[in-house]
């Protein structure tokens, strides 16, 4: 398998720079408690002391022993640290707590201590960028959490919010460690506390790479990008035997919490993997287009000058107002070559989100979908949408809007999941971002999602539009038959009639122009200068500055 070569090539399992066939097997803890080495009291030289050093970091880089090491690679999983050796740059991972063990005597767990407790955490970098890092290693109980383990993790991100960095959890753990019981509640309990602390403070990443069960989901869930890998890694509050026990349903752990369940169902992950290299990979892109924390801006990339007039977007709007086109192809067109990363790709796909570059810097692009549902805002594209914008805005990460919606998706459906007050959450999102806003109207901008997507109105700082676009209440057709009913049903031929009524709405109404002439269009644009202009008013925009009223904090509803 292509990681588990990766591993071999890397060197493994010598490359910490302890050759397996010098380690020393099993050790138990008083093997190597520091002690006298002889009778008089004479001390132990200072070889013999990094010899007993060395005994206890070779001890501590077998985790829970070299079998359960091999089962976890027979899973096609690679061990906590080898993630980390692949995460960070080469050489950089400084490890924190290594000798850590847990503290539970119940269950004879004196017993059982294997050094660093089931995680292995520290801090190192990412391109050059510091970033802390805790990586579950479930070949110690099943990487459960016990009272010591969660102490290591809340160290890393107490440290990551006073230095302002990223925090990486790469999570594989059976959950609370049952042992320990309350303890280890309360270990999870401290780290949510920190995850919520740290919100909009520092980044949050989590890789999912193995079974996470109960209080191992939680954490991650409100993190800000959850990675999963497909296969390996599952997520679920109770497994299948519990839910069987429950609500007598039969499901597999895949279909029930696997990698396509949280990507497609329930949203809960951003991001799949095909393997725990992949997922490596995807976390390192996705941290080159977020800041280190809240105070700073993102990194700028060099992209290739030159190629600002893009022809190809002057085709795309189909003739037809019903014909669908992919609004990646648009995204595509305006941003830097190959920096398009589309998050949460497979739910709520009439709304696509995701980073991109601008003449080298990131940008949060929110965009409808007119391939999927005609790109109508519902339920689940609005909590996607707003939970993104929320993002960007947290982490000074400027807002680009390519709207072409028919309005919200009507319907008992929708309505009775709240369509109301899960709209409203991505009208609240933007309308309460301050970092730099952009709009393109590249077709329908209808209703109450004209108001929604961006919109002068709800503080976008430059609003453009394509000659293609059609700002208004609703479609002609549908205007047309509510506006001139009674005109039509007494005619001798409605049908003529709606079409000339609607032909009528059409002209006055399905065009940018009355917009612009108010000023909720600054420009209507050739779609081929698009990412000229848009290169042009992000650098305007650039020094920004936004204040929302004080308060302690508003009330979206959630
Ligand atoms: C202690 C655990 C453990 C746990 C696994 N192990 N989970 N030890 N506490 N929670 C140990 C096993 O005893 C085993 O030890 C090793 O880890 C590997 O486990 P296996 O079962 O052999 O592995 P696998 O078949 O891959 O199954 C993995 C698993 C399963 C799906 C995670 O182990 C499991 O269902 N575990 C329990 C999950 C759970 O219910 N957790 C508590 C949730 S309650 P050996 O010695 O054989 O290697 C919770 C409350 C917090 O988290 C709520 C906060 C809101």
């Amino acid at each position: 398998m292509y990681y588990l070569l990766a591993v071999k090539k890397a060197g493994l399992p010598g490359f910490f720079g302890v050759p397996a066939q010098k380690r020393p097997g099993s050790f138990t803890l008083a093997q190597h408690s520091p002690k006298p080495l002889n009778p008089i009291g004479k001390r132990n030289t200072m070889k013999e002391k990094l010899e007993e050093l060395g005994k206890m970091v070779a001890e501590a880089q077998l985790g829970g022993g070299q079998k359960r090491i091999d089962a976890q690679h027979n899973k096609g999983k690679l061990t906590a640290r080898e993630r980390i050796h692949f995460l960070l740059d080469e050489g950089s991972f400084e490890e924190i707590g290594m000798l850590v063990v847990h503290r539970s005597y119940d269950f004879d767990m004196q017993k059982q201590q294997y050094l660093g407790d089931g995680v292995v955490t520290g801090y190192g970098t990412i391109h050059g960028r510091l970033v802390y890092v805790f990586a579950q290693d479930f070949t110690v109980f099943g990487g459960s959490l016990s009272e010591s383990h969660a102490e290591k993790i809340c160290r890393i991100m107490d440290l990551a919010m006073r230095n302002g960095a990223p925090v990486i959890g790469l999570n594989d753990s059976g959950g609370a460690r049952i042992q320990e019981g309350v303890k280890s509640l309360g270990g999870y309990a401290d780290i949510f506390y920190r995850n919520v602390m740290s919100s909009g403070v520092v980044p949050q990443i989590s890789a999912i790479m193995g079974p996470c069960a109960g209080g191992a989901v939680y954490s991650p869930a409100m993190t800000d990008f959850t990675v999963m890998v497909e296969g390996t890694s599952y997520m679920f509050v109770t497994g299948p035997n519990v839910v069987k026990t429950v609500t007598n349903e039969e499901v597999t752990a895949e279909e029930l919490g696997g990698a396509s369940a949280h990507s497609m169902k329930s949203g809960v992950t951003h991001l799949t993997a095909a393997n725990d290299i992949d997922c490596i990979e995807q976390i390192k892109r996705l941290m080159s287009y977020i800041p280190q924390n809240c105070e700073e801006t993102t990194p700028v990339l060099p992209y290739e000058v030159g190629e600002e007039y893009r022809p190809e977007l002057t085709g795309l709007i189909p003739e037809s107002p019903n014909q669908p086109y992919d609004m990646r192809d648009v995204v595509k067109g305006i941003v830097d070559r190959d920096s398009f990363l589309e998050i949460h790709e497979h739910y709520a796909d009439n709304i696509i989100v995701g980073f991109a570059r601008i003449a080298g810097r990131s940008v949060g692009i929110v965009g409808n979908q007119p391939m999927s549902l005609a790109g109508v805002l519902d339920v689940d594209s609005s909590k996607k949408g707003a939970r993104f914008v929320r993002f960007c805005d947290c982490f000074n990460i400027p807002l680009l809007v390519l709207v072409d919606v028919p309005g919200f998706l009507p319907g008992t459906d929708q309505e009775w999941n709240g369509i109301i007050i899960n709209g409203s959450k991505l009208l609240y999102a933007f309308s309460e971002a301050t970092v730099p806003r952009v709009t393109v109207i590249t077709r329908k901008a209808y209703g109450g999602a004209y108001d929604v997507m961006n919109s002068k109105h709800i503080g976008a700082d430059m609003n453009f539009a394509w000659p293609t676009a059609e700002v208004a209440v609703m479609g002609a057709k549908g205007a047309s038959e509510i506006i001139f009913r009674k005109e039509i049903a007494a005619a001798d031929d409605p049908e003529a009639v709606l079409l000339e009524k609607e032909k009528e709405y059409q002209e006055k109404f399905a065009s940018p122009y009355r917009a612009a002439r108010r000023g909720f269009i600054d420009e209507v644009i050739d779609p081929a200068v698009t990412r000229r202009k848009l290169i042009k008013a992000f650098a305007m925009l650039e020094n920004k500055v936004a204040h929302i009223p004080k308060k302690k904090h508003g009330n979206i509803p959630l």
